[in-house]
């Protein structure tokens, strides 16, 4: 059985103060929740506010974004071993925007993903195509050159998000099935490249304007092993529902 895991993306939203009173109203409404992980991912500045806030919970914290030099002359870039040292455990790897905005590449995502792992994080490595047509052809591309790369070892701790770059922010969720069928893809790749066991138990999220409205559904596909939620995952009351839903 795969452990869901419901992340939040804070993107470039809320600041220490806001952060702690996310967690002030969070954390009462999540406290009977068993079933899940829930990892939530603010920003750099937020992050040492966050791990204060959920210190003696379950909710653990990550990064948005890492890079792969341990410590150097790397103006405005924030290290692995930094992020560790922080308190987190986690931290997203190769998100749409940043691959979008930031140039990130599947080479980049590989290094950052095995930088993640070094530090002892668990890296969320995201995929997902632009345009809807392309899906096989992209995720077949960003597996092979951005995680078939890893070890057998390596691959074992990592978490994948599947965000279909369309449904990111749009209003726009992927159905269940659509969903359902990238993710299977995504698990056959897994099973080509680290065999049935490996892709068994990796654990595939997906991302792209999951709302309490859409979650139940998504979360009934035995495939869907849990959300990265962006807009949703701000508000403590609608993020802590669908932390909460049943199973
Ligand atoms: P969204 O963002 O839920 O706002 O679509 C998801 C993400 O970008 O991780």
């Amino acid at each position: 059985m795969r452990k869901p895991v419901i992340g939040g993306n804070w993107k470039m939203y809320k600041d220490p103060s806001g952060t702690t009173a996310f967690f002030e109203s969070f954390r009462p409404l999540i406290e009977h929740s068993g079933r899940c992980e829930t990892v939530i991912c603010p920003s750099f500045l937020d992050l040492e506010t966050a791990v204060a806030a959920t210190r003696g919970t379950r909710i653990k914290i990550g990064a948005q974004n890492l890079y792969w030099a341990k410590e150097g002359a790397f103006t405005g870039e924030v290290s692995g071993p930094m992020i560790k040292a922080s308190g987190c455990s986690h931290v997203i790897v190769g998100h749409s925007e940043r691959r979008r905005y930031f140039g990130e590449t599947d080479e980049s995502v590989l290094k950052k993903t095995v930088a993640a792992l070094d530090a002892g994080l668990i890296p969320i490595v995201c995929v997902g195509e632009r345009e809807k047509e392309n899906a096989e052809t992209v995720l077949m591309e960003q597996f092979r050159y951005g995680i078939g790369a890893l070890s057998d070892g390596q691959f074992a701790s990592i978490v994948i998000a599947y965000e279909p770059v369309w449904a990111i922010g749009a209003g726009e969720t992927a159905t269940p099935v659509t969903a359902a069928d990238a993710h299977r893809l995504i698990r056959a790749l897994a099973r080509d490249s680290f065999g049935a066991e490996a892709a068994n138990n990796v654990r595939i999220l997906y991302g792209g304007s999951v709302k309490p409205e859409s979650a139940k559904g998504l979360m009934a596909q035995p495939e869907i092993d849990g959300f990265l939620i962006g807009g949703a995952s701000l508000d403590p009351v609608s993020f802590a529902s669908i932390v909460n839903l049943e199973l």
